[in-house]
Order: C-alpha cells, then sequence, then structure tokens
C-alpha cells in the first residue's frame, strides 16, 4: 500500500473516532401527560438543565403524551432500557412489585403540600425509592402534580353520588378500594384512553389532579366536578439503573445537580399549574365546578379514611405508620 494512502486511510478513521466521541449521550424521557403540565414543564426544564450543565454531551429527548409508550408499556421499556427516563405517577408502581407506593393514594392521608414534602424529603421516602433498585430501576427524585377530585356527569355532593358509577382509576389497589369504599366500580386503563372512555361512556367519572384534566380536555367530557382533594398525585422520577451507573461519573454528577435544579422548579410550579388550569376550566363553562361544604368534605373523609385500615396488608402498616408519624395525621381525630 502506498504511504499516501495509508496516511489517508489512517486519517479518515480518527476523523470518524473524532465524531463519534462527540456524539451526545442520549436520554429518552418518556411520558404520559401533555408538555404543558407540571410534568411536562419539568421533564422540559431538566432537558435544558441537563444540555447545560453537560455543555451539550447529553441530550434529553423528551416525548410527552404517551406518544412513546403508555403506562404499562413504559415501566417495561425502562426496564429493557429502550428508554432511559420516565416519571410514572406513584399509584403505578404496584404492577412493577413494589406495592408500598400506594400510601401515598391513601385518601386524605396528606393536608398539603408541606406534610406531603415531609414525606418525600425524609427516611420514607428515599426507603422506597431504593425498593426499586432490585428491579434494576434508580429513582432520582419526587415531583409534585397535585391533589385530586372527582368529576362524573351527575352532581358530585355526598359520597353516595359516584355510587354505581363506574370510575377509571390508575393500577393501585388502594384507588381500586377507594372507589368500592364508595360503591364506585373501579376501572382500571392507562392515561392515554381516559377521554375517549368517558366521551364514550365506557366509564362514568374519573378523579384527576385539575392539570390533567384540563390538558387532556377531560372538563369537555364530564358535566360535573367536585373539588374534593381527597388524595394526592405525584411522581418518582427513576432512570434504568444499569444505564445511569454506566454514565461517566462528571456527566451523572452534572445530571444529578439538573436534577436537583428541575425538581426544585417542578414542585415550585405545580400549585400554580393546577390553579390557572382550575380558572381554565372555570372560564371555559363546559362543566360546573362545585367546591364542597367542610360538612360534605367531612362526608368524604368519613367514607373514605377506613380505607387506610384496610389497606394495611397491601402497603405495610410500618409505611402507613411512619407516614403518620412525618405529617402528624390521625386518622380518629376527625
Ligand atoms: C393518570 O394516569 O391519571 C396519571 O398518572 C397521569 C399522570 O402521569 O399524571
Amino acid at each position: 500500500m502506498k504511504v499516501s494512502k495509508l496516511l489517508a486511510g489512517l486519517f479518515f478513521c480518527a476523523a470518524s473516532l473524532g465524531a463519534y466521541a462527540q456524539q451526545p449521550i442520549v436520554i429518552k424521557f418518556s411520558h404520559v401527560v401533555a408538555a404543558d403540565t407540571p410534568k411536562g414543564k419539568a421533564a422540559e426544564m431538566f432537558a435544558k438543565k441537563a444540555a447545560d450543565m453537560t455543555k451539550g454531551k447529553v441530550k434529553v429527548e423528551v416525548y410527552a403524551n404517551s406518544t412513546l409508550y403508555k403506562d404499562k408499556e413504559e415501566m417495561e421499556a425502562l426496564q429493557l432500557g429502550a428508554v432511559q427516563m420516565l416519571a410514572p405517577s406513584l399509584a403505578k408502581f404496584g404492577p412493577l412489585g413494589v406495592k408500598e407506593f400506594e400510601v401515598f393514594d391513601l385518601p386524605f392521608i396528606f393536608s398539603d403540600y408541606d406534610a406531603l414534602r415531609k414525606v418525600t424529603n425524609g427516611a420514607v421516602g428515599k426507603q422506597l425509592l431504593t425498593k426499586l433498585e432490585p428491579k434494576g430501576i434508580r429513582g432520582l427524585a419526587y415531583w409534585d402534580n397535585g391533589f385530586k377530585s372527582f368529576s362524573a356527569n351527575n352532581p358530585i355532593k355526598a359520597p353516595t353520588d359516584l355510587k354505581g358509577k363506574k370510575m377509571r382509576i390508575q393500577s393501585s389497589k388502594v384507588l381500586e378500594e377507594q372507589m368500592r369504599s364508595l360503591g364506585s366500580l373501579p376501572q382500571q386503563m392507562a392515561f392515554s384512553e381516559v377521554y375517549q372512555a368517558l366521551q364514550t361512556g365506557v366509564v362514568d367519572g374519573t378523579e384527576n389532579p385539575i392539570s390533567n384534566l384540563y390538558t387532556q380536555k377531560m372538563h369537555e367530557v364530564q358535566k360535573h366536578l367536585t373539588l374534593t382533594e381527597h388524595g394526592y398525585l405525584g411522581y418518582a422520577v427513576i432512570v434504568n439503573k444499569k444505564f445511569w451507573d454506566g454514565l461517566p461519573a462528571d456527566i451523572r454528577q452534572q445530571l444529578e445537580q439538573a436534577m436537583e435544579e428541575s425538581t426544585r422548579y417542578a414542585n415550585q410550579i405545580a400549585k400554580v399549574e393546577n390553579d390557572s388550569a382550575l380558572d381554565a376550566v372555570k372560564k371555559s363553562g363546559k362543566t360546573s365546578v362545585y367546591t364542597p361544604t367542610k360538612e360534605e368534605r367531612l362526608a368524604f373523609k368519613k367514607a373514605l379514611i377506613p380505607v387506610h385500615q384496610k389497606m394495611e396488608g397491601r402497603v405495610g402498616k410500618d409505611v402507613i405508620q411512619a407516614v403518620y408519624k412525618d405529617t402528624g395525621f390521625k386518622p380518629d381525630s376527625l
């Protein structure tokens, strides 16, 4: 071989190696809600911060609105490594075998975001995330959405108003029991299917933080919304453990920093987003929004707090007691 040809070949190799080295690490971040929700916005913020902090070495591709995977599939995809990052609702970890997460679904267990924060920022929150490790998943953070309210096509003022109604739920046994305690018929289904199920009457009603209700236009196919705020919906940001552990240490550290800042942002905007979604729902005039009186809310509490004890066997009495201790919640003091 001529020397010039050899040199040209070597040059080509070096150039392509250089190009390869510059390829960014891609993180596919899949989620099921709209881009303009607390989770959607926080995911975008993470993508931006990850790019900034790693100086372009990491590219986070965010896939919103179940465009890549629906609820169940996204968990499988994460474990298989087809996507690297998700932020499923805490109500969706039961099918994975980590039932303790359903403690977050217990009705009325958190009086507000502050009470919730004591758990997610404390030992219980940390411990729960470590339970994901044997599943090949690393938990990075908790992101807020907010408090769920019931909607249906009939007015909802008392627990008996949901009797016999088919109510869509996420994949949580606690939520199933919650609906049964109201005499409703729980129907578990993926988030991406809820609008159509409501529209066609496959289900009569549902429960959601208002940001989810509004961005999926569910208020257009539900005549009544009652601001029961009877339960919490938030997220665990999770990554494929093998992928995460395999990142160069400096990059992982930069991403952890990006996550910390995005988490602060997520938890700052959640309430604001839900409040503005509520304003928009009211303005739309498509559904009538009812604020229950103190007595009416108490009736829902009386009907639903027994769910805590009923689900001890599923969630773990110790976990429930630990949450009570962190929040000061007393199930008997209604
Ligand atoms: C739901 O399925 O209702 C929620 O988990 C959707 C979400 O991710 O907020």
